[in-house]
This record gives C-alpha cells, structure tokens and sequence, in this order.
C-alpha cells in the first residue's frame, strides 16, 4: 500500500498543503518547530482518526479557524481510496471513503495501515507499563476491529464501576449494583487480555530473530504478558479484591493494570537492562511490529519515521534502514547530513518551514 498524496486545509500550522509521495523514501526536513510532525500525524489521523499524540480534534484545527480539511489518496492492490476528514472546533469529526461518508470511525480501520515510530518509542522499556499497554492497543486496535470495540467497552465500564465505587462510599446500598458491572467487565475485560496475550505470543515469535540480528547473537530475548491477575479468572480476582476497591474507590486488577514484559537470558529489562539494552530492545520490538503487520495485512504498511534516526548509532540506523527499504516511508529529520549515508537511495525530499513545504528534488 501506498499514500500517493496529502491535502490539507487549514490544518496546525498549515493554511494550505498539497503533496505527493514518492512510493519509496520520502524526506521532510527543516528546524524544530516547522511543521513536519503536524504531517505524519496527519497522515496517522487519515488511517486511524486519532492524531498519535492523542490531541483533541478542536487542537487540530489551525488558530483562528472552525474547520480543518485533510484528504488523503492511498492506493492499495491498484485500486485507489481517497479519504476525506473534516474536523471541526465543537462537533465530531466528518469522514468520508471515495466521497462516501461513514458512521463509525471503525469503518475507516483497514484501509490504510501505519506503522508510526518517534523517539519515545525508544523509551517504551525503560518508562512505566501504560506506555506498553498503549502500544498494544494501538497497533491491535488498527488490525482488529472486535478488538477495538471490546477495548473501548471495557475502557467505559470501568470508568463507570470507578465512579460507582465513588458513589457506594456515600451511598453504601449502591453496592448492589456493583455485580452488574463486574459481569460487564468480565466479558470484555477476557477479551482484551485474550487478544493481547496473542498478540504478545505473535510478536514473540517475529523478535528474537530480529534482536540475534541486531545483537549480533549476543542477547536473546522473549516476551510475555504480565496480568494482574496472576492464575485467577478476571471474575475470581474481582471478587477477591473487591474489598480492596471498595476502600481505594478503583479497580485494582484488570486489563488496565498489565503489562508486557521484557527478558534478556534471565534478565528482566525494564528493570535491570541498561540504557543500551532497553533501547535495542524498543527497536526490535517496533521492527518485529512492522514485520508482523505485514504477514497479517498481507501487504505492507506505511512507516512513519519521527526524528527518530538522530537517535540511533550508525549499525542501528543501517539496519533499521536496511530492513525497510520495500516499504513506503515518511522520515522527518532536521539536517539532511544527520544521517544520510551514501548507501541509502532517498527518492524525495522536502524542506518544511513555516507552514510551507518545497520540493527539492
Ligand atoms: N492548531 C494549530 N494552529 C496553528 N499552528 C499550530 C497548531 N498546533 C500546532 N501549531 C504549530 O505547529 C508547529 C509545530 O509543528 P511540528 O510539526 O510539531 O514541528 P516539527 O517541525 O518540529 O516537527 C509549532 O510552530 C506550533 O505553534
Ligand atoms: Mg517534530
């Protein structure tokens, strides 16, 4: 698959954008603060209606203005899809598949895959566990539509139950209704950890080859999920800890409190791993995320590089750049000397600055 262009309309710090992409490498570069990421969150948005920084809609649209416009053409398998978005300061977004306009934003998932890699995403082993969830859930949400919707089931009725275990400390008859919930909870909340669990299991088996690779065999690596809920059905543990919530006034056990283990040898990374370790561990993970996509999808996704080559040592880069060189990619960056080497073919590069994007080659 691949984005053949970008329409924006006033749009962050653009008033006007109209670019192509090359089918291959595309460079964005300029300073900070120019408007390169404001374009790959873009295209992001366009595959999964949620900007990767999780900003609101209304943040979106350019100051001053009530409207933003996005259009983007993908064509997949030689037939094209042109995806419109209105967004908009008070009201939910618009969209629109070939000028067809959807109901639910789900329908949009599965037309163009993304795979979006910044620098914090070297950072997801060493920091706390909501990041792993989080990267979980986003790349399972953009290949599983029954996942998504379980996950945002499961996200409402545990903000309900929280609020619930809130009202009961006032109201302690409440607590009858408690059972309710935790039946809802227990449905949705199975799910999600099923379907983590193998998505767990699936990257586990893409990872350790690429990490021998990139360790040049000096580190193996697997990875599990961590539930909070040790051998216990969701059902058993929020019985045996519902004393407990009802005191702290919150959920204690559940899909919101996993997370996904790291391991080198014997060796638990996220806390024992070194910098360099953790760091290695993160680019195997994103690169095993890339090639399991593409064996589910059939087809190959579209990576969006944030500032992230600036961050990795010269073997890194080459292997990152190495293993991505069938698919399309938008790679931002603030020098072209940052990192070029002479063996990688860039197809096109834009200069960002201000709002406004020139084609250099
Ligand atoms: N809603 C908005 N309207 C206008 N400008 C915005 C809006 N949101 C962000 N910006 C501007 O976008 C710029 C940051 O863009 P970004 O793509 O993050 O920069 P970089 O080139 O460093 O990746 C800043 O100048 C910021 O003021
Ligand atoms: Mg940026």
């Amino acid at each position: 698959m691949v984005i053949k262009s970008l329409k924006l309309k006033n749009y962050r710090n653009y008033e006007l954008l109209d670019l192509t992409f090359d089918p291959k490498t595309n460079i964005l570069y300029g300073d900070n603060a120019q408007g390169k990421t404001n374009i790959l969150e873009a295209l992001y948005l366009s595959g999964t209606t949620k900007s990767h920084r999780g900003t609101k809609d209304r943040d979106l649209v350019r100051f001053g203005c009530d409207e933003a416009h996005l259009e983007t053409v993908v064509v997949k398998r030689g037939m094209e899809f042109q995806i419109d978005m209105h967004l908009k300061k008070n009201s939910p977004k618009g969209i629109a598949i070939n000028k067809i306009p959807i109901r639910k934003a789900s329908e949009l998932f599965g037309i163009i895959h993304f795979v979006f890699f910044s620098p914090e995403d070297l950072n997801i082993i060493k920091e706390g566990p909501s990041g792993r969830r989080r990267f979980i859930d986003l790349e399972l949400s953009q290949l599983d539509k029954v996942y998504l919707s379980n996950l945002s089931n499961y996200n409402r009725v545990i903000n309900q139950r929280n609020s619930l275990l809130k009202d009961i400390y006032r109201q302690d008859h409440l607590v009858e209704t408690l059972d309710i919930w935790d039946m809802q909870l227990v449905e949705y909340g199975t799910k999600v950890m099923e379907g983590r669990k193998k998505f767990v299991e699936e990257v586990n088996e893409i990872i350790a080859g690429i990490h021998d690779k990139l360790t040049g065999g000096r580190e193996k690596i697997s990875l599990t999920y961590e539930t909070s809920i040790g051998n216990m059905t969701l059902e058993q543990a929020l019985k045996k800890n519902r004393e407990r919530d009802l005191r702290l006034k919150s959920t204690s056990v559940g899909p919101h409190r996993d997370d996904l283990c790291f391991m080198a040898g014997d060796l638990d990374i996220r806390k024992f791993g070194s910098q360099g370790q953790q760091r290695t561990a993160a680019l195997s993970l994103k690169l095993s995320e890339i090639e399991l996509v593409r064996s589910l999808i059939r087809d190959t996704p579209i990576l969006l590089l944030d500032d992230v080559l600036s961050e990795l040592d010269k073997h890194r880069q080459n292997y990152l750049l190495d293993s991505i060189h069938d698919i399309q990619t938008v790679i931002t960056c603030t020098g072209l000397d940052e990192f070029v080497n002479h063996r990688f073919s860039i197809n096109k590069i834009f200069h960002v600055k201000n709002g406004h994007v020139a084609k250099e080659n």
